[in-house]
C-alpha cells in the first residue's frame, strides 16, 4: 500500500504540478479511498472465512460487532481504521472452534493484514486487540489488563454488547445446542470464581453461562456508550431469567 501511495505522489507532483492545498487534498482522497478498499476486502475475506460457522460466531456476529463499534467510536477519540479492522477480524479463528488454540486467530489476522501491506504498527495493534479481547483472557490476569488502548476498549465493548441482551441470550442457547449442552439443571450450580482453564473446559448447562459470564459484563464495560447500552441489555436478561424460572416451575 505504501509503495502505491509513494508512486502516486511522485507521478502527480511532477505530472500535474498541483498546488500545495490540492496536492494534500488529493493525497487525502487517495488514502481514504485506499482505506475503504482495505475495509471492503477485509469484509469479503471474513465473510468467506466464516462460511458455515456456528450461528453465534458467524459473519452476522461480526457485522453486528462492527456496527456496535462504529456507534461506540462516535463518543471516543480513536483511530477508526484500527477499530474497524479490529472488529472485523476479532473472531477470524476463535479458539473454541480450533481445539483451544489461541494463536491461530491472531496469526491469521496478521497474515491477512500483511498480504494487504498494512503498516506494521497498525497490524501489531490489531493483533494485540484480537489476542486480548476475549472474556476468558480477562480471567487470565485479574485486575491488571495485559493490553489496553482506546481502540481496544471500543472493540471489546462492541463484542461484549453482542454477548448480552436478546442477541446474547439467543447466541448462548445456540452455542449450548451446538455443544449438545443442557439448557438448565437446577442441581448444577454456576461457578462464580473460575480461572481461565476451568472456564474453557466447562460443559455446564447454558443457564449457568449467564452467571459465569453474561451477567458480569455490565460492570466490565469500558466506554460511556458501551456502559449505557449494556445496562439496558442486562435488565432484559434478568427479566428473561425470572420468566424462565417461573415457567420451569410451572408458576406462570
Ligand atoms: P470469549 O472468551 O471469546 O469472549 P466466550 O467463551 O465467552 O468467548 O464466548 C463467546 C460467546 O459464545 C458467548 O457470549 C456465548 O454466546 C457463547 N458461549 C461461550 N461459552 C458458552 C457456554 N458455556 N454456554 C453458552 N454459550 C456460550
Ligand atoms: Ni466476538
Amino acid at each position: 500500500m505504501k509503495e502505491n501511495a509513494r508512486q502516486y505522489l511522485t507521478d502527480d507532483v511532477s505530472g500535474k504540478n498541483l498546488t500545495k492545498t490540492s496536492f494534500y487534498k488529493e493525497v487525502f482522497l487517495f488514502c481514504s479511498m485506499d482505506k475503504q478498499q482495505v475495509i471492503k476486502r477485509t469484509r469479503a475475506y471474513v465473510k468467506k472465512t466464516l462460511q458455515g460457522a456456528e450461528g453465534g460466531h458467524d459473519w452476522f456476529h461480526i457485522e453486528r460487532v462492527y456496527h456496535n463499534a462504529l456507534l461506540i467510536a462516535r463518543g471516543e477519540e480513536v483511530n477508526l481504521f484500527i477499530v474497524e479492522l479490529g472488529a472485523l477480524l476479532h473472531d477470524i479463528a476463535d479458539s473454541k472452534f480450533h481445539d483451544g488454540n489461541e494463536q491461530i486467530g491472531p496469526q491469521k489476522a496478521a497474515a491477512f493484514l500483511q498480504s494487504l501491506e498494512i503498516d506494521e504498527e497498525i497490524t501489531d495493534h490489531i493483533v494485540k486487540i484480537i489476542k486480548n479481547i476475549s472474556f476468558k483472557s480477562s480471567l487470565d490476569h485479574k485486575g491488571s489488563q495485559k493490553f489496553n488502548s482506546p481502540e481496544f476498549r471500543v472493540v471489546q465493548d462492541a463484542d461484549r454488547l453482542d454477548a448480552i441482551g436478546a442477541i446474547g441470550i439467543a447466541r448462548a442457547f445456540n452455542y449450548g445446542g451446538f455443544k449438545n449442552r443442557l439448557m438448565y439443571d437446577p442441581d448444577i450450580l454456576p461457578k462464580l470464581e473460575q480461572d481461565k482453564e476451568s472456564y474453557k473446559k466447562s460443559k455446564a448447562p447454558t443457564i449457568n453461562h449467564f452467571y459465569e459470564k453474561l451477567l458480569l459484563l455490565k460492570d466490565k464495560m469500558n466506554t460511556r456508550t458501551g456502559k449505557k447500552i449494556a445496562k439496558e441489555r442486562h435488565v432484559f436478561m434478568e427479566q428473561f431469567l425470572q420468566q424462565f424460572y417461573a415457567e420451569w416451575e410451572g408458576k406462570v
